[in-house]
């Protein structure tokens, strides 16, 4: 898979992407990262791509024509017919989800465009922009976090990227729930004792205590999740009694 992110900071986003885990996998020819500066494009012989908004208002707008060609020097590179999906980091997006991530994971091919200033003209946007995305309720300086994000939560999806022993499917999400707690040596550390049934051995134990504690967890710091989290009827039983906990001590709260 490969990603073109559409830039004006290429270099932020190369180094911030050829660390780690992403890096890795580009090295090891598991993903590619592309990043185009859009300042190359520009047809201005000072090597303006913003200039003022019409209508007046503050701060400035990228310009159509520098964003357009920066699009087309990627988009040339495919055959005429085939389906592009180019991503628009906004915070007027539909907010990023992991589903998202594992529907641009299935593309061969995934453009992201990294607005600044007060944004692009919106000509260009309504020519090229499939998809309208944002990470979260803030707004960032620019967008190149906003695509390096979408880019590392992708990246993992790609067959072979993660290794064995960091598969994609067991982790925070899976099934809706969160991930459950972990623990690794000491066995006490701080007076803490690590939780006795993870010491038993007895993996399936393990397994059901894990699940419980990945219910717990959802409810408490996520509990919008779990209307669409994937439960046996055991476990539905074992989250109603938690919330008939949580109804009784609210109850008790309201009667102090
Ligand atoms: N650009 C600026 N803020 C953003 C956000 N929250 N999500 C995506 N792109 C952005």
């Amino acid at each position: 898979m490969k990603f073109h992110v559409l830039t004006l900071f290429p270099d932020m986003v190369m180094q911030g992407l050829m660390t780690s885990i992403t890096g890795r996998a580009v090295q090891q020819k598991k993903i590619d990262i592309d990043a185009v500066n859009i300042r190359d494009y520009t047809q201005d012989k000072h090597g303006r791509v913003d200039d003022y908004p019409y209508g007046g208002g503050a701060g400035m707008l990228m310009q159509a024509q520098p964003v357009y060609d920066a699009y087309r020097s990627v988009a040339d590179q495919f055959p005429e017919n085939a389906k592009k999906r180019v991503v628009y980091v906004t915070p007027q997006g539909t907010p990023f989800t992991q589903q998202m991530a594992q529907d641009f994971a299935r593309q061969d091919d995934l453009i992201l465009l990294c607005g600044h200033y007060e944004g692009i003209d919106e000509r260009v946007l309504e020519e090229i922009v499939t998809d309208y995305v944002s990470i979260g309720d803030y707004v960032l300086t620019g967008g190149e976090l906003a695509s390096m994000v979408i880019v590392d939560a992708v990246a993992r999806l790609v067959p072979d990227v993660l290794n064995n022993e960091q598969s994609a499917e067991t982790e925070s999400f899976h099934g809706n729930l969160l991930e459950y707690p972990q623990y690794s040596r000491p066995e006490v550390w701080h007076e803490k004792a690590v939780p006795e049934v993870l010491l038993s051995g007895n993996q399936k134990k393990i397994e059901s205590w894990r699940r419980e504690q990945s219910i717990r967890r959802t409810l408490e710091r996520r509990p919008d999740l779990l209307e669409d989290a994937s439960l046996t009827l055991k476990e539905q039983k074992f989250l109603d009694s938690l919330l008939k906990e949580q109804g009784e001590s609210r109850l008790k709260e309201l009667e102090q």
